[in-house]
């Protein structure tokens, strides 16, 4: 651990941070946790695949989303391997483009859409249909047509709409559509609300306290032109403990048992979602794959035995635990400010070429990041320091506390880790910043995957 109490290097409690922030001994070493797995620190440069960033700043310009490509495929195989006898369906919405979803289709997953336009990036990277799988609350007749005409391998079906569409475009297309039903289990998860989907006030899913779930069932299995694979319940996202998950699954289980025993058809299928969580910063501690396939076939092997029904083929979707640590935002210091606190104490505002356009997440979750001096070492005391953007707001914060170097100064590059998920997919053009690169890095060569906008690119749609 590279960490120690903040104590006589930072004398007044202002400049510590949060609680569960720790004064690093020697702020220009990394926590290897939060990295990518090829990442390290070559004389204070940071290195990622034998590319220093350094040589890929010149190259590529920043802000770039840097991804560590075998990181990404190991990941990817890691979860199959740690759920050999389930689906794993990578959930595109984490990050998905051509190359991924080529990658994720090389290392054996299936994959998750959620709307027409990912479903255009797989059949773009030619991802096989029948290893598709269609969500979204809001499915259009026009994206679900094309995913019956493709082929996918699977719709989840989220409002009773949905089942008319079906029923009236298999029946226009002479296809049978492969489906589930999503529940909501009523299961509180212990993340941020707005990733919670599982309690009951909000948009996903069917109830399974209020009795839609079993009415939709019912609705689906009356549809000679659907074909009821099984339930499927999302908790939520960036958990890291299986409690959510056995409350759910010993919930949806019991309306799978039900189902089977009361209507007289059997499930193959039972589909647990996403949601498993990754280290952003040294508070958090993430379960390995293999830790959370032990927990989960345990709880749905325990559950199926007491209901006495056949245990039914698994499904998961992680996105974030696939996507996320794979990946390191690089950006270039312009700006720097000491801004005085109550007390005495003071905070260092670090301004950096990207913001809230790259990363919305602090802004929406207040999402906590780490980061580091990433272009040389530094032997300057570590000082509390906030890193900000280059938008016009005030909550356009990157890293919202972390202790860098107190040299850091124009021309500095910052790395911010496990940028991976939910930030190119979630990135915007707010104040007509144009979008960062997506630069892929293996053995040595790093290639872009996805381009930097332009200026060229805002007015290819701002048509004047
Ligand atoms: N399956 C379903 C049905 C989902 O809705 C999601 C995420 C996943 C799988 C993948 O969850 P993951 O393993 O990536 O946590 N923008 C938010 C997260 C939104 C998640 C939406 N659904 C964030 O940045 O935290």
């Amino acid at each position: 651990m590279r960490s120690h109490e903040a104590g006589a290097l930072h004398g007044q409690a202002g400049d510590r941070g949060p609680g569960w922030l720790r004064a690093p001994e020697n702020a220009n070493e990394l926590v290897p946790h939060l990295w990518a797995s090829s990442v390290s620190k070559v004389d204070g440069v940071l290195t990622v695949a034998g590319e220093s960033v350094l040589d890929l700043a010149a190259e590529f310009g920043t802000p770039t989303y840097v991804l560590d490509e075998d990181d990404f495929r190991r990941r990817a195989r890691g979860f199959n391997e740690a759920f050999p006898d389930a689906d794993v369906f990578y959930a595109g919405k984490a990050f998905l483009c051509v190359a991924t979803a080529r990658w994720i289709a090389e290392e054996g997953l299936n994959l998750d859409v959620c709307t027409g336009g990912e479903l255009a990036v797989a059949l773009k990277a030619e991802f096989p249909p029948a290893r598709i799988g269609l969500h979204g609350n809001n499915k259009s007749v026009a994206e679900l047509r094309r995913a019956l005409e493709v082929g996918v391998g699977r719709i989840i079906i989220d409002s009773i709409e949905e089942i008319e569409r079906l029923r009236d475009l298999t029946a226009e297309l002479g296809v049978t559509a492969p489906v589930l039903v999503r529940v909501t289990a009523g299961v509180e998860a212990h993340t941020h609300e707005y990733i919670s989907t599982s309690h009951e006030d909000q948009k996903f899913g069917f109830s399974i306290t209020g009795g839609d779930a079993r009415d939709a069932v019912k609705r689906v299995l009356a549809e000679p032109g659907l074909k009821l694979l099984g339930l499927h319940s999302h908790i939520g996202s960036q958990i890291f403990v299986t409690d959510g998950f056995e409350v759910a699954a010993r919930r949806v289980l019991r309306l799978h048992a039900d189902i089977e025993k009361e209507l007289g058809v059997t499930l193959p299928e039972f589909d647990l979602g996403g949601g498993f969580g990754i280290a952003y910063t040294t508070q958090d501690d993430p379960s390995s794959p293999e830790d959370l396939a032990r927990g989960m076939l345990k709880i749905v092997d325990d559950e199926c035995a007491a209901m006495g029904v056949a245990v039914p083929r698994l499904s998961i979707e992680p996105g974030r635990a696939i996507a996320g640590p794979s990946t390191f935002t690089l950006y270039e210091v312009g700006t720097t400010k000491t801004v005085a606190l109550d007390g005495g104490a003071s905070r260092r505002y670090v301004s950096v070429d990207g913001g809230m356009s790259d990363n919305i997440r602090p802004a929406l979750y207040s999402a906590d990041y780490s980061c580091t001096l990433a272009s040389r070492a530094s032997d300057a005391p570590a000082t509390l320091s906030r890193v900000v953007g280059k938008h016009c707001e005030s909550g356009d914060i990157v890293v919202k506390d972390e202790f860098l170097p107190g040299d850091v100064r124009a021309g500095d590059l910052l790395a911010v880790p496990g940028t991976g998920a939910y930030c190119r997919s979630l990135a915007s053009n707010y104040n007509h910043v144009p979008r960062a690169a997506v630069v892929a890095v293996r053995d040595g060569e790093a290639r872009v995957i996805v381009r930097r906008e332009t200026e060229d690119d805002l007015f290819t749609l701002d048509v004047g």
